[in-house]
C-alpha cells in the first residue's frame, strides 16, 4: 500500500482524546447481515442517495449472496433504511473494506451510518479486524464527518492517502477517490473491542493482552 500521507487540512492525522458517548444512535430498525432478496431494495436505497455509484442489481446479489457477513442492512418500519458493503480485501486479512455507505434520507441523523459500522466491528467474524479503509471523494463532506466521527468515538487515528487518480476512470468524468484508513481499538482479552485510550490505560495498568 502507498504509505505516502498527504493529509488534508480539515482532517488531522491524529484525532486525539475527544470523549463521545458510545451507542448514541437514536435509530430504532434492526440492524444484521443481508439476504439476497433485499438486492433490488438494496439498489433502490442506493439510486436515491447521491453522490454514491449505482451498481447493477446483480452487484447487490452478489454482495448479499457472497459478502453478506461483511455487509449491514438496517431494516425498518418503512423498509430498508441503510446498507453497508464491505468486504476483507484477499491479501489483507486484517482490514474491512468498506465500499458503500448508505442511509434513506428519512433515516439520516440519527447515528445509523455510524451504528451500521460499529455493528460490523462487533461480529466475532470480524474480530481480527485491525482497521478499516474506505475511498471517498473529495467533495463528500458527509461521508468524511461519519469517518472521522468514528475515528473519534474510539480514540482512534485517521490517515488519508492518494489511492485512485481520477485518470483511472477514463474519460468518466469521476473524481479521485483518497483513502482512508483508521486504525481501530485493541481488543480486550475477553474479545470486546476497547477505545484506544481505554486499552492504553489497561496496559499501564498491566492488564491488557
Ligand atoms: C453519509 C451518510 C451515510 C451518513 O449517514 P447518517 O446516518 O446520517 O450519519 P450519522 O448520523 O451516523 O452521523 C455520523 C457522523 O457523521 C456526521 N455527518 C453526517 N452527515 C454529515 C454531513 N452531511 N456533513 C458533515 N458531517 C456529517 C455526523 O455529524 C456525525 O458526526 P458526530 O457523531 O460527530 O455528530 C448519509 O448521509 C448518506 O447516505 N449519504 C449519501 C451517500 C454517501 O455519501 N455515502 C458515503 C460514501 S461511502
Amino acid at each position: 500500500m502507498n504509505e505516502e500521507t498527504d493529509s488534508l487540512p480539515y482532517i488531522p492525522k491524529s484525532l486525539g482524546t475527544v470523549e463521545v458517548a458510545k451507542d448514541s444512535s437514536t435509530y430504532h430498525g434492526e440492524l444484521g447481515q443481508p439476504i439476497n432478496s433485499e438486492a433490488a431494495a438494496i439498489h433502490e436505497l442506493i439510486k436515491n442517495c447521491p453522490p454514491l455509484d449505482l451498481n447493477s442489481i446483480y452487484a447487490y446479489l452478489l454482495l448479499t449472496q457472497h459478502f453478506s457477513e461483511t455487509c449491514v442492512v438496517a431494516r425498518g418500519e418503512q423498509g430498508i433504511d441503510g446498507f453497508v458493503s464491505g468486504y476483507v480485501p484477499p491479501n489483507q486479512p486484517d482490514v474491512l473494506f468498506i465500499w458503500q455507505v448508505a442511509v434513506h434520507s428519512r433515516a439520516r441523523g440519527q447515528g445509523l451510518g455510524r451504528a451500521m459500522l460499529n455493528h460490523l466491528l462487533q461480529r466475532p467474524k470480524l474480530a481480527d479486524i485491525a482497521h478499516i479503509e474506505t475511498t471517498i471523494g473529495p467533495d463528500n463532506l458527509a461521508s468524511r464527518g461519519m469517518f472521522a466521527s468514528l475515528a473519534r468515538e474510539h480514540n482512534a487515528s485517521l490517515t488519508e492517502h492518494a489511492f485512485f487518480d481520477c485518470h483511472l476512470f477514463g474519460s468518466s468524468g469521476h473524481e479521485e477517490e483518497r483513502l482512508i484508513r483508521v486504525k481501530l481499538p485493541a481488543r480486550h482479552p475477553d474479545g470486546r473491542r476497547v477505545d484506544n485510550s481505554e486499552a492504553a490505560h489497561a496496559s499501564a495498568a498491566g492488564t491488557a493482552s
